[in-house]
């Protein structure tokens, strides 16, 4: 069986795998950001994940205006970087896990979420650059010769309204939470989400960065999606800028988690480029001891109440302290 065993979300600026691309990532302006990189870099190496399902969002490279799927997932071999207007990246292949992927589009689309199946699509900034800061090496953030676990992307259109809302990503994560769970190979997965914090590109607004909204939503996202699940399109586009909505692909991340996650580190970092770099990284709870009993007394409706008292939900057990 497949496991989910951890989460992170990323920031995904194109300026910063320039910097990496272009040997800049010690100059004063970058080095914060990417020292701040380290240790996601530590925890993935750690965790050495079979497969990350990399959620993200395509800038109109792969699909331009004429095609725009909701949600959609690579389930190819491989996927080459894309060329945004400089050339691609020099960055290696991506790697994909295609049976996995297969499960996934079978499992989700069973489950009633309609995804669109991609044989072959080249992947931008929105999913080169998480894997840059978090499988770069340090904090030069050395690209490695090959990605070091496979990739499933899931694409999510945030670029033409209407985008989806952030219930529907929370409950996509749900599902692919127990997709994951059905897959009959013994895989480490991680989620990734990626894109945020707050920023928007053009207009009067240019520039916007609303530190107090992004940390609220930081602060929420393991013990209170609750909330998150229920923030208006609207409420995304006035107080984190027009392309803050792309921080409804972190609760798709958070969904997968399961109910009970905890955080293990975050940074927040502003600015790069016009953005608010903000990473978190979540683990789901660990598993509950005597799980097989709780479940016999869970079939027994007075026994339930007790079950509940003893262990509260949300209760973190693990040693290791969130940084803040
Ligand atoms: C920037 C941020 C993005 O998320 C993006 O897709 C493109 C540009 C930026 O801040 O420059
Ligand atoms: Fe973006």
């Amino acid at each position: 069986m497949a496991r989910i065993v951890g989460g992170l979300a990323t920031t995904h600026v194109p300026a910063i795998g320039a910097a990496i691309d272009l040997g800049k990532t010690q100059e004063p302006y970058w080095r914060p950001l990417f020292d701040g990189y380290v240790p996601a870099q530590e925890w993935l190496a750690a965790i050495d994940p079979d497969v990350v399902v990399l959620v993200y969002n395509d800038h109109a490279t792969a699909f331009s205006l004429e095609i725009i799927p909701t949600f959609s997932i690579g389930v190819g071999d491989e996927f080459p970087p894309a060329d945004e207007g400089w050339g691609p990246r020099p960055v290696p292949v991506v790697k994909g896990h295609s049976e996995l992927a297969w499960h996934l589009c079978e499992s989700l689309i069973l489950d009633e979420f309609d995804i669109t199946m991609i044989n072959a699509m080249p992947v931008d900034h929105g999913l080169t650059v998480p894997l840059s800061i978090t499988c770069g090496k340090g904090s030069t953030c050395a690209t490695p010769q090959a990605w070091p676990c496979k990739v499933v992307p899931l694409a999510v259109n945030v670029v033409q309204y209407p985008p989806p809302t952030g219930n529907r990503c929370y409950e996509l994560g749900r599902a692919i939470g127990r997709a994951v769970k059905s897959y009959h190979e013994d895989l480490k997965v991680v989620v990734f989400g990626t894109g945020g914090m707050s920023h928007q590109l053009h207009g009067e607004r240019a520039g916007l960065i609303n530190r107090e909204w992004d940390t609220r939503f930081l602060d929420d996202l393991a013990r209170n999606p609750e909330r998150l699940k229920r923030i208006p399109f609207l409420e995304y586009v006035r107080e984190t800028g027009a392309e803050g909505i792309e921080m409804v692909m972190w609760l798709i991340m958070r969904g997968a988690l399961g109910d009970n996650a905890r955080e293990v580190y975050r940074h927040y970092h502003v600015p790069a480029s016009n953005t608010a770099a903000g990473l978190i990284i979540l683990e789901p709870a660990p598993a509950k001891r005597g799980t097989a009993k709780a479940a016999r007394r869970k079939a027994r409706p007075r026994s339930r109440g007790a079950v509940r008292a003893k262990r509260p939900r949300g209760q973190a057990s693990g040693k290791r302290k969130s940084r803040r």
